[in-house]
């Protein structure tokens, strides 16, 4: 297929980019370096299978002239801001990023008749709904700006699935962690030891409980729900086998990085910011019902994916 990722120089959408274009698609991928990385999608410039093109999605022009020339069969909009905590600081932030791109990329596939859509959401969608959530819980009650925002652009995809007969995938990821990211508890770790060795400060008091899935392990469940959903419109939900503490990622962090006697500080409090969501599980016996599996518990893709990332050259 030709297909069209947005947010492809991201964390998630170089690794989507890599294996769509190993399994043979053709891929253009769109991003405009907010905060994804050219390095990340480096190595497939040169492969005839590739096109990078710097662009915002919220600039019409720019994705009017990106369609026109791509023809593409499929999109996956990952476009986004995925830092929480960012949208605190401006109210609008995840709006723009979040709905607004999903709105400006469903109208230019209603405009140039592209039929699938993929379209990435998040566990933040549920607040601090309790149990293990499968796709129809509802009430729905975000309680960050992100997930508010994210909640609106699956309506929005809902609206054209049902109006423009746009078939549609959603898939609700849970914490993914790897090479490459640009954000998140393992990034920010490595990132505050590197300033200061002898103590990390850890937000919120350490017990903050999630369930996390190594990237590689999500793009097989993007995959596995694209290729087998046979519904117009799906939701499904991925995690890694159950969950692990911020205290215990904290741990193996300052293990990996050789630097067992770093001091751990905690914050206090059940969370990390305003807007986090200290603990949360999923149902996920529809994915594994179309044979997706988890391949890791939670902590051992937290041991892999640091291992992954130091490796990367952090
Ligand atoms: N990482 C996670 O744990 C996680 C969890 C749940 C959902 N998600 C979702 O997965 C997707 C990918 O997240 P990620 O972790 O790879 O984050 P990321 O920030 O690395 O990727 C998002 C990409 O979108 C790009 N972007 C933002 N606004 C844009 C715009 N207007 N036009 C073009 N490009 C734009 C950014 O530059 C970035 O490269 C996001 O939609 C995110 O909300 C991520």
């Amino acid at each position: 297929m030709h297909v069209l990722v947005t947010g492809g120089a991201g964390f998630i959408g170089s690794h989507l980019c890599d294996r769509l274009v190993q399994r043979g698609d053709k891929v253009w991928c769109v991003d405009n370096l907010y905060l994804g990385q050219r390095r990340n999608i480096a190595h497939l410039e040169a492969n005839p299978a590739f096109r990078f093109i710097e662009g915002d999605v919220l600039d019409r022009p720019v994705l009017e002239a990106l369609f026109a020339d791509g023809r593409f069969e499929a999109v996956f909009h990952l476009a986004a801001n995925s830092d929480i905590a960012a949208g605190n600081a401006d109210a609008e932030l995840d709006l723009r990023l979040n709905q607004l791109t999903t709105l400006e990329v469903l109208e230019a596939m209603r405009r140039h008749g592209v039929k699938r859509l993929f379209f990435a959401s998040t566990s933040a969608i549920f607040g601090e709904a309790s149990g293990d959530l499968h796709e129809d819980f509802g009430p729905l009650q975000p309680i960050s700006f992100y997930g508010a925002s994210k909640l609106g652009a699956e309506g929005y995809t809902s609206v054209y699935a049902n109006q423009h007969a746009i078939r549609t995938v959603i898939l609700r990821f849970p914490n993914v962690i790897g090479e490459r990211s640009t954000h998140g508890v393992i990034f920010d770790f490595l990132r505050k030891l590197k300033a200061n060795p002898n103590e990390l400060e850890v937000l919120g008091d350490g017990n903050q409980q999630k369930p996390y899935l190594y990237v590689g392990d999500l793009v097989d469940a993007i995959l596995v729900a694209w290729d087998k959903a046979d519904a117009p419109f799906s939701v499904f939900h991925a995690s890694g086998i159950d969950s692990t503490s911020v205290r215990e990622i904290a741990e193996i962090v300052v293990a990996a990085a050789g630097r067992p006697d770093t001091r751990l500080r905690f914050t206090g409090g059940d969370r990390g910011w305003p807007g986090d969501v200290p603990k949360f599980s999923y149902d996920i016996s529809r994915l594994k019902a179309l044979g997706w599996q988890p391949r890791r518990h939670s902590t051992d893709a937290v041991r892999f994916a640091v291992e992954r990332i130091l490796a990367n050259g952090f």
